[in-house]
């Protein structure tokens, strides 16, 4: 489905083509709206079919008033809709489109959306996440079309720099858009048809298309560098582990490198600790944290942005086997550390230790990591934000501030002393689980151990990974979430990057 920016009030509609009118509560009644489409939907308002009610859709049949055979109604609500809103009205309107089979979509974007900074990425992105769906292995085809092309036209001729912003807004949003999209597709796919090696594959895909170095570590080579989390999580299971890396340099020296470290776990069955068997399948989403990075630098290969980044996925399937790590296990990481083993269900955590250290070796300077770590982070947050940890006040703000502009929640958890004091160990450094209070920060703190001082923030993504419905910009099942607060955060880094109107702050 390609966006295309058409600064013409004309479009080259033919019959059989969609067109989608952004309609607020105002427009009804002011006098923005040409006589003839007054005329056809002022009766809908009257019985009440349409008011402009913010995501309110209509299916109007126009062929009497232009060369459209089907208009959308979009209801924008009382005003200027925001940024968030236009994202979740645009994922409604391709909907709309998709339900129709229309091949072509020509969106009107109305007077004050059109001057709005950032409503062109936000238009593109929300029509990407709107149009993807789980894919399905039935016999029968998809009964859905998503159409070819979508074409947005101002209600009135842009100048200059409106022109150029709304055309590298599209194309920001586009990426942004494919990347989240990416990381769904990767998440949904179920544990037998991703291993861990078929994730290393995916990556090295993704680092081939854009020719970023990449390196992918056998379980051989894991045991040999001694990444003994990894290993331990890995060895319950016959799809052996890996340690995937990709590089993105943007600038003449690998210096000021962020390091983003997601949680690879193909499959989650808790390993000897057993998780119960009711919803044991939504652990094919373990890995969404991997998913996300990964389409972080999906995105940064196409937009190529003046910065470093180094992704570490620490990849593994989580089995009861013969071979399984056990419950009492004392092992020693990457960074020399040793973890006392209570639970194997809380296995995130220690191949994202030995994450963050391989991502140091790297060169990283400051550490995001992203994880469907707890449970616990949903009795707090719900399905609705993304739990943070952190060490630093300032990159904990940044990424707050790149939460707002990507309209996906994130809600810092506190990290007290006495959090961090439930990790001790008796006979190791420290151990994998703490116990059932303050989880969701014990857990993140016990990541943290291995940022050795280092910015570090954590991103606990369990609640927001996957969805057991559709939602906003998500449809059910894998949402992508993280992939655009992180590139907002990353892009941020080079602000000399988007030159005009679209440089933020
Ligand atoms: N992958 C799970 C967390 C999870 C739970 C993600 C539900 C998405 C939905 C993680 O590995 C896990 O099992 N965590 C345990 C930790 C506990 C054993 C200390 C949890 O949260 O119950
Ligand atoms: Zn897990
Ligand atoms: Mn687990």
């Amino acid at each position: 489905m390609n966006i295309e920016w058409s600064n013409s009030v004309t479009s080259a509609a033919a019959a059989g083509d969609v067109l989608c009118m952004m309609i607020s509560e105002n427009r009804l009644t002011d006098s923005s709206l040409a006589p003839e489409w007054r005329a056809a939907i002022e009766p809908l308002t009257k019985a009440g079919l349409f008011s402009g009610k913010l995501n309110q859709i209509y299916i109007l049949p126009v062929t009497a008033i232009s060369r459209y055979s089907i208009v959308i109604l979009a209801g924008s609500g009382k005003g200027d809709p925001g940024i968030g809103e236009i994202r979740v009205l645009a994922a409604h309107i391709v909907r709309a489109a998709m339900r129709l089979k229309a091949a072509l979509l020509d969106i009107e974007i109305p007077e004050q959306a059109l001057s709005r900074e950032g409503a062109a990425q936000a238009l593109a992105e929300g029509l990407k996440l709107g149009s993807e769906r789980r894919k399905h292995y039935k016999q029968e085809q998809a009964s859905y079309v998503r159409p070819d092309k979508v074409a947005l036209y101002p209600q009135q001729l842009a100048d200059d720099t409106l022109d150029r912003a709304w055309r590298q807004g599209i194309q920001r949003g586009t990426v942004f858009g494919d990347s989240a999209n990416l990381a769904r597709e990767l998440t949904n796919l179920p544990g037998n048809l991703l291993t861990p090696s078929g994730l290393a594959a995916a990556a090295v895909e993704v680092a081939e298309r854009h020719g970023l170095p990449a390196e992918v570590l056998d379980e051989r080579e894991i045991e040999q560098k001694g990444m003994g989390g990894l290993l331990a999580v890995g060895k319950g299971s016959i799809h052996p582990p890996r340690m995937i890396v990709i590089r993105y340099q943007g600038t003449g020296d690998w210096t000021d490198v962020t390091g983003i470290i997601g949680k690879g776990i193909t499959f989650d069955t808790g390993g000897i600790s057993l998780k119960r068997a009711p919803g044991m399948e939504d652990m094919i989403s373990d890995m969404g944290g991997a998913a996300a990075v990964l389409g972080v630098m999906e995105a940064l290969g196409r937009l190529r942005p003046r910065i470093n980044v180094v992704m570490v996925i620490p990849a593994a399937e989580n089995m009861p086997s013969a071979a399984a790590f056990k419950p009492g296990d004392i092992i020693t990481t990457l960074s020399g550390k040793t973890v006392e083993v209570l639970n194997t269900d809380a296995e995130g955590r220690v191949v994202l230790g030995d994450g963050l250290t391989y991502a140091r070796e790297w060169g990283a300077e400051r550490f995001i990591d992203v994880a469907t770590l707890t449970g616990a982070v949903m009795s707090i947050l719900g399905d609705v934000a993304t739990g943070a940890v952190t060490n630093d006040k300032q990159l904990m703000q940044d990424l707050l501030a790149a939460s707002d502009r990507s309209g996906e929640p994130v809600w810092q958890l506190p990290v007290y002393p006495e959090f961090r004091e439930m990790l001790r160990s008796e006979v190791a450094d420290i151990r994998n689980a703490a116990g059932r209070f303050g989880s969701a920060s014990t857990a993140g703190l016990f990541i943290g151990e291995f940022a050795e001082g280092l910015p570090w923030v954590h991103l606990d993504i369990a609640g927001t990974a996957f969805l057991s419905k559709e939602r906003g910009v998500h449809s059910k099942g894998a949402t992508g979430v993280m992939v655009r607060t992180l590139l907002e955060y990353l892009l941020s880094l080079s602000r000399d990057q988007l030159p005009g109107p679209l440089a933020r702050e």
